[in-house]
């Protein structure tokens, strides 16, 4: 089934993102026939193009960046028939009168109220002037088929979120504001719920009697990638922490939901985020980390440091990588350290989450064999690699009673293809044009994940970093991260 016609205003139309990712998922969607029959998408921005030049570019994206690269030929023809580009002054309020013309337009053209999308794509220091504007214009009254698509940064602080909030609120409801966090959208991270909630096998275990300790790492091998002017304000725990790897954690977290229902998962995740431990400013240095890459080497090529980007400040703070420990004060999780590091210019693209589980109760095996015993693992990829591990002991073959730890491996390739799963922006613009707002954070969650954060970023920005630069390009991160998680026993898991 198509979703409703539907008409999409990219704010940001001739930007970064709508060129590496919305252009190149909304044209996937359409090859697999989830456009609906009637569709018009409208890239505004303030650069000037005519409609050719502006499909010129965005099929440059699409030929560069989508995971369907070669399948252009004519379908793009068709596909590109529905997209217009709006060169207009978004701080402008007059120039809104073109929005509400080209809706009108196509109403009368569809016979039909068609869903009426604006995605913001912007600066985040313009998005509560491109918000207000819009509030005031009719057709947002339109609670069913009006909604609004906020993409992160939300807000650079808890008050900051908070005050977005509010003035979204006053100019919409909240059914109609899909805040994006694009990790939600991503296949294996689906996956979670149905791993956890769709089998016996793994719940009974998922507890503090059970788990041992749990690891998420949402490591990148990439800088900045010009990004520097964002980044700069921004940092990793920021840019990743707040948004992606708390709801990956919150996924993990989670009690059982009753129903699909957007509300009911919602509800059940903020409990998770609510019931984080706040740290008081005298434990944040215990159980968190910052590093910022040095100059170094990458594949024999030099690699400059981060404070030398383009866009930073030489004598920068602002962490690249950061490594926390976590602790839920609720029933099933007293007493289990979650540990969280992400970074830029580390040695590997990966984001997975390992389970450890406790030792066995009682170890009757022959000492000898204590040497290759390791505690039992689950391991979820969440990417690149897509795969589920479950490590365990058994016994070697021969004649004496020997232990090996092996591994039994679920791969989403192996099993489905490895063209089988849509990109996550293709998930998340297919569930804004059903109105499925599931997989995007409600206000209060976003306000739970800053209340999370904020006690670290502000100790953080009120002691300078002494020891900056601390890790080179190509490394697993700061020394001190690792020193860390070894007070606790224990190590980070990198996977080969
Ligand atoms: C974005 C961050 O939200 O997520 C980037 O702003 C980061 O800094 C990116 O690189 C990572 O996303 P993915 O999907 O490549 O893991």
């Amino acid at each position: 089934k198509r979703p409703p016609a539907s008409i999409i205003f990219i704010f940001g139309g001739s930007g970064d993102l709508n060129y590496r990712k919305l252009s190149p998922a909304l044209y996937n969607l359409f090859l697999d026939n989830y456009m609906p029959e009637k569709f018009a998408i409208a890239g505004i921005g303030r650069s000037s193009y005519d409609n050719g030049a502006y499909r010129d570019r965005l099929l440059d994206g699409i030929q560069k960046f989508s995971r369907r690269k070669g399948e252009q030929n004519g379908h793009w023809n068709d596909f590109s028939q529905h997209v217009t580009y709006l060169q207009m002054d978004a701080e402008d309020r007059a120039a809104y009168s073109a929005i509400t013309d080209f809706v009108k337009a196509k109403e009368e053209e569809w016979g039909v109220h068609p869903n009426v999308i604006f995605y913001l794509s912007v600066a985040p220091q313009l998005m509560p002037a491109i918000a207000q504007k819009l509030g005031s214009l009719n057709l947002c009254s339109d609670k069913h088929s009006t909604r609004i698509v906020v993409e992160k940064p939300f807000g650079h602080d808890l008050q900051s979120a908070h005050e977005l909030n509010e003035l979204l609120l006053s100019m919409f409801s909240e059914e109609q504001i899909y805040r994006i966090d694009h990790y939600l959208g991503k296949e294996t991270v689906q996956n979670l719920i149905a791993l956890r909630f769709a089998n016996a096998l793994f719940e009974p275990l998922w507890n503090r009697n059970y788990i041992d300790h749990i690891q998420i790492t949402a490591s990148e091998t990439v800088g900045l990638e010009g990004r520097g002017g964002y980044y700069e304000n921004s940092g990793a725990l920021r840019d990743m922490v707040q948004n992606h790897i708390l709801q990956v954690m919150c996924l993990i977290a989670m009690e059982a939901p009753v129903s699909f229902d957007a509300n009911e998962i919602r509800n059940k995740k903020v409990d998770v985020l609510n019931a984080i431990r706040k740290f008081t400013k005298d434990k944040i240095h215990e159980n968190a980390v910052r590093g910022q890459y040095s100059a170094g080497w990458r594949k024999g090529q030099e690699a400059p440091g981060y404070r030398e980007e383009k866009g930073v400040d030489p004598q920068s703070a602002t962490e690249t990588y950061a490594a926390v420990k976590f602790y839920v004060d609720n029933w099933r999780w007293q007493g289990v350290p979650f540990y969280v590091r992400t970074g830029k210019n580390m040695h590997q693209k990966a984001t997975n989450i390992t389970l450890q589980f406790r030792q066995p109760p009682h170890y009757a095996f022959p000492t000898e064999s204590a040497e290759t015993f390791r505690p039992n693992r689950l391991t979820i990829s969440i990417q690149p690699e897509m795969d589920i591990r479950i490590r365990f002991q058994a016994k070697r073959p021969g004649q004496s009673m020997e232990l090996d730890p092996v591994e039994m491996v679920f791969n989403f390739d192996r099993q489905y293809g490895d063209d089988h799963a849509p990109e996550a922006y293709e998930t998340l613009l297919l569930d804004v044009m059903e109105g499925d707002a599931t997989l995007f954070m409600r206000a209060d969650q976003v306000e739970a994940a800053w209340k999370v954060v904020m006690p670290i970023l502000e100790t953080w920005a009120s002691r300078t970093p002494v020891d900056f630069p601390n890790y080179p390009p190509d490394s697993w991160g700061p020394e001190d991260a690792d020193a860390m998680i070894a007070r606790d026993g224990h190590a980070w898991i990198n996977l080969p």
